[in-house]
């Protein structure tokens, strides 16, 4: 699993094989700014500052030209990391967490993932209940 790193917020997000770095954004309660998510209107452009991504579909020179490639320029919707990358969102744009819940989601995936044990809920993470008492069980007299 790929770390994607979105500056200038610095959030670090899991990224999975062939994921998109949008995709990834997005499984992880994010949301940035797309339009076709097709390659095709150039608006998720983002600046890769780290690592190497991959086009596994083709995409427009009208959209992204030789020049911005090789000024680092690329499509979130659809550049998928082949290693551990860092973005820069363009100037203006914004990071959004729309889904604490997913972020958390897939932070401990990608721990499972990567054989970390440390993987249970921490503190005010999910239910918790003394061993051995059943769910519901007040332990007072009953009346
Ligand atoms: S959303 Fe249109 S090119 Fe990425």
């Amino acid at each position: 699993m790929r770390q994607l790193t979105v500056l200038p917020v610095g959030v670090s997000l899991p990224v999975g094989d062939g994921e998109t770095i949008l995709g990834a954004m997005v499984r992880s309660g994010f949301l940035y700014r797309f339009g076709c998510r097709r390659g095709g209107c150039g608006v998720c452009k983002v600046h890769l500052v780290a690592g190497e991504v991959r086009y596994e579909r083709p995409v427009a020179a009208a959209v992204l030209s030789d020049a911005e490639r090789a000024a680092g320029v690329c499509l979130s919707c659809r550049a998928v990391p082949l290693t551990d990358v860092v973005i820069e969102l363009q100037e203006g744009d914004r990071l959004i967490l729309a889904s604490p819940l997913l972020r958390d989601a897939a932070k401990r995936a990608a721990l499972r993932k990567s054989g970390d044990s440390a993987t249970r809920p921490g503190p005010g993470e999910g239910a918790r209940r003394p061993p051995g008492r059943p769910l519901g069980h007040q332990g007072g007299a009953a009346r």
